[in-house]
């Protein structure tokens, strides 16, 4: 049988990357969309070059560039399009918040007019996110059915992307499925999310680098998952008969400070010695709880999150203190 072409956008990040093994891993020709920037930033795709010289592509390009990625998408004629690219930091969507919707709406309905205009029969996937939920008039846990009140501008460009997504499917009968993902972790995060942010300090810290980890929030609850198993749901939603909206969740939500406690506690140090609480990493609107309820998934896609909270904060350590970052990941805040 002819094998797969999937193209990735966002592949040099978390989940792209993990996307990228899972999808080679099962023979497909991988392309993947690479942002032209001043230093070389494909880290997690590290050996896939080596790996699958034959299966392995990277294409420079931009989503909100539609000639280009019109370009690249007639160029690759993917079966599969897995769009994984977001301005995905959410206090930072509050300083660029223009930017963040023209990536993660426009460049959302350029990808969808390319399939609309010439691939309908391609797939595609788009990432959605837990952080659309924001603080709605229910109680958690949230699902596909709960009415969505999104408090950045970050959720508020993926709820749009998300509407956008869904009209594709029904309006013009395009496979355009989606998933809203909870926060989901590994040692490939990016370092200004709060889980490495505080796995790589623990580290420096142990190793006599760092002497404080300033931190926001510490009250804020997350529902963490394991993000290599978060994209397996995303490759089932995808070879699944028809397009929806699935969510991926743990199903269990803990604080931000059980995760320093956990971090801490696990090289052997007292947290309260060293973190401190500092203004400036907190938001003009919190998310203060998230939880899933993955039941509707579990059901039509067979698919459960497997690795427990605490699994996932040890690996992230260990990882860290193996890998000491020779940066201070503090600075991810910076004033105007
Ligand atoms: P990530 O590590 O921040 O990766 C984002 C990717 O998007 C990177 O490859 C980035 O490229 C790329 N990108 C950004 N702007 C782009 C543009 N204009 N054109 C092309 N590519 C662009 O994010 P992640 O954690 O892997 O998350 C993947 C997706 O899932 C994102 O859409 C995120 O919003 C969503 N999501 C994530 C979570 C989570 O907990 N991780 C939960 C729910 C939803 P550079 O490397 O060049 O920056
Ligand atoms: N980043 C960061 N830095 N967050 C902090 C800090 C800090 O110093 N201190 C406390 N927090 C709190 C935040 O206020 C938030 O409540 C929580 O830690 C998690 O923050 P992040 O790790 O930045 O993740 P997020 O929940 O805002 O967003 C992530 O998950 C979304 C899904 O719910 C991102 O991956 C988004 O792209 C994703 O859509």
């Amino acid at each position: 049988m002819e094998k797969k072409t999937a193209l990735i956008v966002g592949i040099t990040g978390q989940d792209g990357s993990y996307l990228a093994d899972l999808l080679l891993s099962k023979g497909y020709k991988v392309h993947g969309m690479l942002r032209r920037t001043s230093s070389f930033h494909t880290w997690r795709l590290e050996d896939l070059h080596a790996k699958y010289p034959e299966h392995f592509f990277m294409h420079y390009g931009d989503i909100t560039d539609a000639p280009a990625t019109f370009d690249l998408c007639d160029r690759v004629q993917p079966d599969e399009l897995y769009n994984l690219a977001a301005m995905s930091q959410v206090r930072i969507s509050f300083e660029i918040p223009k930017y963040t919707i023209e990536t993660n709406t426009i460049g959302v309905l350029n990808l969808l007019e390319w399939i609309r205009q010439r691939s309908p029969k391609t797939k595609f996937y788009q990432a959605s996110s837990s952080e659309m939920f924001g603080v709605p008039e229910v109680d958690p846990p949230f699902n596909e059915k709960t009415p969505m009140r999104p408090q950045s501008p970050y959720g508020i460009s993926k709820l749009a992307a998300f509407h956008l997504t869904k009209m594709y499917a029904q309006g013009y009968g395009l496979f355009a499925t989606t998933g809203i993902l909870f926060n989901h972790e590994s040692p490939r995060r990016g370092e200004n999310f709060v889980s490495k942010k505080i796995t790589q300090g623990v580290a420096r810290i142990k190793a006599g680098l760092q002497q404080k980890l300033h931190l926001g929030n510490l009250e804020a609850k997350r529902d963490w998952g394991w993000a290599p198993e978060f994209v397996e749901a995303i490759y089932r939603m995808v070879q699944h008969t028809e397009p929806g909206v699935f969510v991926v969740a743990t199903q269990e939500t803990h604080t931000v400070r059980e995760f320093v406690q956990e971090a801490f506690s696990l090289a052997g140090l007292d947290w309260e010695k060293y973190v401190t609480v500092d203004e400036k990493y907190k938001r003009p609107r919190e998310v203060p709880v998230l939880l899933g309820d993955a039941s509707g998934t579990e059901e039509i896609l067979g698919w459960k999150a497997q690795m427990k909270f605490k699994d996932i904060v040890k690996a992230m350590v260990e990882y860290d203190m193996e890998n000491i970052p020779v940066q201070n990941v503090n600075f991810d805040h910076y004033h105007r």
